[in-house]
Parts: C-alpha cells; sequence; structure tokens
C-alpha cells in the first residue's frame, strides 16, 4: 500500500461545473478525469474492431482487472466476479441462495432501502421470513449515542435462530453513515456455520479492506463510490465454497467467448454484448487514489468529515450518534436534523432542505432517513475543502430557521 503523497489531487481533478458544491460522493461517486479517459480509450479499443476485442482481448483483460482489485482487498482475481454495482452484486446473491419457508434472512433495521425490497421480493417467492433486530436510532427528540461496537452487534447475533440461512450487514451504513464491526458478526456467524453477506459499497477505498481477514460469504460493492472507478462497475466477492451454486441475475451463453476453459465467473462475465470499459477501467482508478496515497486519502477525507460534524452540530442543535473516531466513521458523517425539520419531509419526497441546498446554494448534500428520522449527511472525498464545508453550514444557517417556520 502507498504511504506518501507524490500527486497533489483536487477539484481540478474532476469536471464539475464551476458552480457545483458536490458533498455527495457517497451516492454517486463522479471519476477523475484521468480515469474518465481511460474508460474512454477502453471503449475505442472496442470500436477500432469488436471482434477482436471481445474474442482476443477481453478475458486477459477483465482478469488483470480482477486481479489488481483482488490484490487490493485482500482477496484474489478469480474469486471476483465485476457486476455494475453493489445492487446487482446483491442481486446474484438473492438469486442464489435456495430459501424455503422455514427459513429466515437476517437484515438489521440499518440496511439500505433497496437491500430490503431485494430480499422482500425473494422472501415473498419463497415463503422464507425476513428477521430484522433492532440496532434503533431513538427516537425524533432524543437520537441514540452509539458507546460501543456491541451496541451493534449484539442485537444482530441476538436475533440468530437455527432457522437463519443467511446474515446480511452493511459495512459502511448508507443513512447513518456508521462503520459497522463486521468482523465480529463473521466471527460468531462462522462458528454456527451461518453465511454473511456484506453489503460495502461505501468501504471500498475509504477504509482498508481485507476479505482474508474478514472471511465473509459475499461480498458485495460498487466501485463509482469511494474509488471513483468509473459508474458502471461494481463486484461481487464469492467464498469458493459457494462459487459453484452461484446463478446469473440474466441467462447468455454461459461461458467465455474467446474459448477460455470455464470458470464460475462465466455466467457473469458474458451478458451479453456490453462495454466493459467501466471494469477494465478500475485499475486506472486504483493508480489514481495509490498515487495520492491511500492513508493520505483516509486521513484527509476522515478530517474534512469531522470538520463538517463539529461545525454542523451547534448549527443544528444536535449531537452525531456516533464516538468521534476513525473507528466509527470515515469520509462520510450524518447529523441527526431537529425533530421539527426532520418531520418536514413528506413520504418518499425529497427533504425541503436537500431542495433548497441546491437550489438556492448549489449544494449537492444528502437527507437520509433511518428510521424516520433525518440525518444530513456530508460525504468528503479529495476535490472537496474545508470552503465547501463552510458554505453548506452557512447555507444551513441560513435555511435552518425557514424550515422551522420561524
Ligand atoms: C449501503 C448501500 N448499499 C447498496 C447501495 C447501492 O449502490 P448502487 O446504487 O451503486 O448499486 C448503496 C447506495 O448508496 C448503499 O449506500
Amino acid at each position: 500500500m502507498s504511504k506518501g503523497s507524490t500527486m497533489p489531487v483536487g477539484r481540478q481533478d474532476w469536471s464539475f461545473s464551476d458552480e457545483t458544491i458536490y458533498l455527495n460522493h457517497g451516492s454517486f461517486g463522479p471519476s477523475p478525469r484521468v480515469v474518465q479517459t481511460v474508460r474512454e480509450e477502453w471503449s475505442q479499443r472496442l470500436n477500432a474492431n469488436p471482434m477482436d476485442f471481445y474474442l482476443r482481448q477481453f478475458d486477459a483483460a477483465i482478469d488483470h482487472a480482477a486481479e489488481r482489485l483482488g490484490k487490493w482487498i485482500g482477496t484474489e482475481g478469480r474469486d471476483l466476479v465485476f457486476v455494475d454495482n453493489a445492487t446487482v452484486a446483491m442481486n446474484v446473491v438473492a438469486e442464489s441462495l435456495t430459501l424455503g419457508p422455514d427459513d429466515e434472512v437476517l437484515l438489521n433495521d440499518h440496511e439500505y432501502g433497496a437491500v430490503f425490497r431485494i430480499w422482500r421480493s425473494v422472501c415473498e417467492k419463497t415463503g422464507a421470513k425476513i428477521v430484522s433486530p433492532t440496532i434503533g436510532i431513538g427516537s425524533d427528540d432524543q437520537p441514540r449515542r452509539f458507546e460501543s461496537a456491541s451496541d451493534i452487534s449484539e442485537p444482530i447475533i441476538r436475533a440468530i435462530t437455527p432457522r437463519t440461512k443467511l446474515i446480511i450487514i452493511s459495512h459502511i451504513t448508507s443513512a447513518t453513515a456508521i462503520k459497522f464491526p463486521v468482523e465480529e458478526v463473521c466471527r460468531v456467524a462462522r462458528e454456527r456455520g451461518i453465511p454473511v453477506c456484506i453489503d460495502g459499497p461505501h468501504a471500498l477505498a475509504m477504509i482498508d479492506l481485507n476479505l482474508k481477514k474478514i472471511d465473509c460469504d459475499f461480498y458485495c460493492a460498487s466501485l463509482h463510490k469511494w474509488l471513483s472507478a468509473p459508474f458502471g462497475a461494481g463486484f461481487l466477492f464469492v467464498h469458493r465454497k459457494w462459487q459453484a451454486k452461484l446463478k446469473p441475475h440474466l441467462t447468455s451463453w454461459g461461458r467465455s467467448l474467446g474459448g477460455c476453459p470455464s470458470r464460475w465467473q462465466d455466467n457473469l462475465n458474458w451478458l451479453g454484448t456490453r462495454d466493459p470499459a467501466p471494469f477494465l477501467s478500475v485499475p486506472a482508478a486504483i493508480d489514481f487514489l495509490e498515487g495520492f496515497g491511500l492513508e493520505n486519502f483516509r486521513s484527509q477525507t476522515h478530517e474534512l468529515a469531522r470538520y463538517a460534524r463539529h461545525q454542523l452540530e451547534p448549527i443544528l442543535g444536535q449531537v452525531a450518534t456516533i464516538p468521534d473516531s476513525m473507528d466509527w466513521y470515515g469520509s462520510m458523517i450524518a447529523i441527526p436534523l431537529p425533530a421539527d425539520v426532520s418531520r418536514k419531509a413528506k413520504p418518499n419526497a425529497i427533504h425541503p432542505l436537500q431542495q433548497k441546498l441546491w437550489n438556492d446554494h448549489h449544494i449537492e448534500a444528502l437527507v437520509t432517513e433511518c428510521h424516520g428520522h433525518r440525518f444530513l449527511r456530508a460525504s468528503c472525498h479529495l476535490y472537496n475543502s474545508r470552503a465547501d464545508i463552510d458554505a453548506l453550514c452557512s447555507a444551513v444557517a441560513r435555511l435552518l430557521p425557514g424550515e422551522r417556520g420561524q
């Protein structure tokens, strides 16, 4: 892993329009220009001779990209397959598990909404049941304060029963931006013979990911988020004991067009004709972050998130739910909104504070929701600066009285 900074990096390396203050890399992370260029070069190679590309170049190129990614996250390329994003990865896992009416799937109450929908749909088809232990977030008037990792792992572990067929857990949650103790949950699950699927799109790059150490059964991630690979790049890690059981979410030839010997990834590597440029650009995205220095990336973006936390807390009159430590959060932070502002959201609608941040101030920041309580989430990447956070804070300070009807 690279340590020292060798390459200055900043906003000029991305393609934002002049007025945009972008504090939502956590939802949709754009690529730096150099990665965009590499992606375009791969597409040009495809267009120069598609036959040559798909039949003679594709297999080696995709293996190289998977190998590079695998090394970077403590596993091997042969245990990974590229998919469009974490959502597709999770759907593949959901298709592959054989469930019946006596089975339970354990998804705690901080999990991502779309992931809940995937498993609800599978459970409706198979008769299996979703068991959802409450980690909780407190009430609107009294948000919860987490103090120890066991506040999160214990409710999950307590909910395991002899019927549990799979545990699904975020590595870093979306709405609350909390690092979850996945190692401990995997350790206990392993002792009890229960597979674990980690929903990890926020962990990649934001923390030092080592899949061998975690030893989970499945790991689903999007690479457009913190790694800043092109949109349309994600991966699924599958433990060797599951690889032969994997079923694709779409059916195509199920083999390499180039005539390589068969392997478990075949069903997913070729999903009909498509441009694999986002996958093949992943090594360039890794090079970019390593050029800056991974530890520098993590500390610089954490310091910005920390700055956002300390500036926003007094403005919102709220305290973050987690201790002020890198053990609990990395490059993004979610601060509870005051109860009266939180309640202003209409179901399934964008919160008015988020809307006004963009409409009035050209700031993209997210208002998230967990248990009906809203959080202002700020995501910080290398193109952000304290000035962006200051702009967010002064906009929130200006908008808040209106949101409270004052
Ligand atoms: C925790 C979590 N899981 C899954 C996803 C889905 O990611 P994607 O839309 O890239 O598939 C997200 C997206 O924000 C997320 O935050």
